[in-house]
């Protein structure tokens, strides 16, 4: 799959009609991201309307290339540059090809800048959430109410007097909405839910950009679920269940193809603090469970003694995956289970090299824990054509609750890859506790949900520190956050510093074994999201 659309090379225009097979469908959305930490939002956006968005890099692609890969519209997201004296890279020609474009802040700055438009410092900054007033209409805003709320995140503005036909208006941008032929822009960030009408606005731009074959998350349910109940009949089915978005997807699928017997494992031992009392909350018991007969298998001790020892990552995620399958073995016997179901998705088996689509060798780049494992009954692997956003259309589908799908993925070797070095049961407790502080404090602080990703790390390396009873030597904790939209490539998440602040006093206070935090600013690439 193409992570970022670079260059229209024969390799990255087979990536893409890959991706449309995958789908199936022939019209995609090109995102040109200029840095906003809104852009997986703009993807969340588009996937839940069945549309596909592939992500473009603005400083390599090329008018020749947009016309190259034909997708049926183009986004300009927002981001922090300043378009009058510090502006992105950009073919500005893109704008002249004809192909309905949007344009988000900065974005919408840029083509009107383009078109002649001046685009001043604003006075005021204007920040969160305004009232904002069409004032003529237009398709973009169909079914739009005169007023309503937006969200807004700008200081510069475009000046009144231009080309452009305005739109719409907020107390502080004139233009807060505009149009020029082809180019729609708009000041506020339709993709964030602080905006009351932005899936709207983005159906009403899916419309003028002529898409028409959605990806059919429902189509793609419904063929799903029926291909599973020919399969399930009469069958007993055991699904490993982790608490995430995708295995919570395949076991609502399962619950509709009505096997003769289903039954969910959770495996405790190299888990988040929450991921169990999600199972517990969404699975065990009603009302949202009781509808799956949920067993809680502690495999913390076997996590253990295996791993006693390891401290090469590789080893470390082999050592895990061996745990994984036993259990899961036991548990296929015991119950009998004609069929073991996972979550992996197409994405996985990609970056275990084990794609299929083009027959090209594709490098293993990560040993995942639920791909290559041999088991004595046949697995259902529902969504092994899917990829993040599409899993997660088809869960909104067949009902899965939002809070599941909108979790931060975790790495099925869990735990083991956020601890540096040996895994034991203390550095086990602490790395949970850690996780559970910091993401609470994310949640608190309202910032979960626009970060892709976050994680803390307990590294090898250990730190003087003085708290109270003396010297000692602490365990240095790195923590990290990523902007990301299918999390091939990543930016660390530009997190308040108050924020980082309050999270690294809290956990060097609470958790006498931390000695220093460090906060982790390397986007991927070079490295990778995960430490290990
Ligand atoms: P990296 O670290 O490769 O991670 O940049 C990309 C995304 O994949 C997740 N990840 C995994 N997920 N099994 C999984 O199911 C694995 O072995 C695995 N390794 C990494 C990682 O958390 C990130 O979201």
């Amino acid at each position: 799959m193409l992570s970022i659309f670079k260059k229209a090379t024969p390799e990255a225009l087979e990536s893409i009609a890959e991706e449309l097979r995958v789908r199936k469908t022939k019209h995609y959305i090109l995102l040109f991201s200029m840095g906003s930490q809104f852009d997986h939002l703009i993807v969340q956006q588009l996937a839940k309307l069945g549309v596909y968005c592939l992500v473009a890099d603005p400083a390599t692609v090329t008018a020749d290339d947009v016309k190259k890969a034909a997708p049926a519209g183009v986004i300009l997201s927002g981001g922090p540059a300043f378009v009058d004296n510090d502006p992105p890279p950009f073919d500005k020609s893109i704008f002249d090809i004809g192909i309905p474009t949007l344009g988000v802040c900065l974005g919408f700055q840029m083509w009107a800048h383009y078109i002649g438009a001046k685009v001043l410092s604003g006075d005021k900054r204007e920040f969160g959430v305004h009232p904002f007033a069409l004032v003529s209409s237009d398709p973009l805003f169909k079914g739009v109410p005169k007023s309503s709320l937006v969200l807004q995140s700008h200081g510069d503005a475009i000046h009144p007097g231009s080309a452009l036909t305005i739109l719409g208006t907020t107390a502080h941008a004139p233009v807060a909405a505009g149009r020029h032929k082809h180019l729609w822009g708009v000041q506020f960030h339709p993709e964030v839910s602080d905006t009351e009408y932005g899936p709207l606005m983005y159906e009403n731009f899916v419309n003028i950009c002529g898409i028409t074959d959605r990806f059919p998350a429902h189509g793609v349910a419904k063929a799903k679920i029926e291909e599973l109940s020919k399969q399930v009949s009469g069958k007993k089915v055991l699904i490993a269940l982790s608490g995430g978005s995708d295995s919570s997807v395949v076991a609502y699928l399962l619950k509709e193809a009505k096997p003769a017997g289903l039954k969910g494992i959770y495996i405790r031992g190299i888990d988040r603090p929450d991921d169990e009392t999600f199972v517990r909350e969404y699975f065990a018991s009603p009302p949202a469970g009781g509808w799956i007969d949920v067993e809680i298998v502690d495999a913390t001790e076997k996590f253990l003694t295996a791993l006693s020892g390891k401290t090469n990552m590789r080893e470390k995620r082999i050592a895990m995956r061996d745990i994984y399958k036993d259990v899961l073995e036991e548990k296929i016997r015991e119950y009998h289970a004609d069929f073991v179901a996972q979550g992996t998705l197409y994405t996985d088996l990609r970056e275990s090299g084990m794609g299929h689509a083009t027959g090209a060798v594709i490098a293993e780049i990560k040993v995942h824990h639920n791909t290559g494992i041999a088991f004595s009954v046949p697995e259902l692997i529902p969504l092994e054509d899917q990829v993040k956003d599409s899993a997660r259309s088809i869960g909104r589908d067949v009902g899965v609750p939002e809070d599941l799908l909108v979790r931060h993925p975790f790495p099925g070797p869990g735990l083991v890859v956020r601890i540096e070095g040996e895994v034991d049961a203390e550095s086990l407790r602490i790395a949970r506790v850690v996780d559970g502080i910091y993401i609470e404090e994310l949640r608190k602080a309202d910032l979960y949900k626009t970060v892709w990703q976050a994680g803390a790390t307990l590294t090898r390396s250990v730190h003087t520190e003085s708290k109270g009873d003396g010297a000692g030597l602490g365990r240095v904790l790195a923590l990290w956050a990523v902007w990301s939209v299918n999390g091939f490539t990543a930016r660390f998440a530009q997190l308040p510093y108050d924020f980082l602040e309050k999270v690294s006093r809290r956990i060097t206070n609470e958790v006498r074994e931390v000695g220093a935090v460090v906060y982790r600013i390397s986007d991927k690439p070079p490295a990778t999201i995960e430490w290990g």
